[in-house]
């Protein structure tokens, strides 16, 4: 599906669409994520490995979002798979079946990034919308980093809310998990 605005064009993409765009995607990537390169985490192309790896499970989705045809930003996310290794690493207070995956359960956002140079136009915002439109699932979740104050800023205000914490990898930081109740489908649709 496509969608357009007067000035951002969103385009929804699968694995081998996001195989297509490398290029572009990382360029994004670096740019956004240019203070943290030299962390071996954020390097490029472990950035890349972990997108390669996200793109071969299943609801796999990719929302990109371009003005005269510049890639802006783009978001993306899975849909955990049965017994998911997701919340391994997860430190907070909830019954043990909260966390069980049957492989329908939980879309995990894993991406939402947009160029320094085009935020605070609301278009994090779209993109947001449009991965979670019509997702068959019954909530959403992700991680963010506690000082990440414009994205935390942002999900909360968006219908997010804190589920705990969790170290995905020995050497990633430690995140922010939250959650969000797609079938109450807390974001509204924008633009
Ligand atoms: C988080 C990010 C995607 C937001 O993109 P954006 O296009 O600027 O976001 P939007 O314009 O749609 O929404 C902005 C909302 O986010 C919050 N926000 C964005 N920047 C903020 C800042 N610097 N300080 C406080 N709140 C901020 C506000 O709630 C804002 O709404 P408002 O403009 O109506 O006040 C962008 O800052 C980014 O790419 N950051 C780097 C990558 C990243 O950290 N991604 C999230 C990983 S979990």
């Amino acid at each position: 599906m496509t969608t357009s605005t007067p000035e951002l064009v969103l385009h929804d993409h699968d694995a081998a669409g996001m195989h297509e765009l490398r290029r572009l995607l990382l360029t994004v990537y670096t740019e956004v994520y240019a203070e943290l390169l030299g962390n071996p985490f954020f390097a490029p192309d472990r950035f890349w490995e972990r997108l390669e790896a996200y793109a071969k499970w299943p609801g796999f989705e990719l929302v990109t979002g371009w003005i005269n045809d510049e890639l802006v930003g783009y978001t993306l996310g899975y849909t955990l798979p049965d017994r998911s290794g997701w919340w391994r690493g997860f430190r907070g207070d909830v019954a043990p079946p909260v966390l069980e995956e049957n492989g329908r359960r939980t879309f995990a956002v894993t991406q939402l990034m947009v160029l320094p140079s085009r935020q605070r136009r609301g278009y994090a915002r779209r993109l947001h919308d449009e991965l979670l439109a019509g997702r068959p699932e019954e909530r959403a979740t992700l991680l963010v980093k506690p000082d990440n104050v414009p994205a935390r800023t942002a999900y909360l205000s968006w219908g997010w809310r804190m589920f705990g914490r969790l170290q995905p990898f020995d050497d990633a930081p430690v995140y922010d998990s939250l959650m969000y109740d797609l079938e109450k489908g807390h974001a509204s649709a924008t633009g």
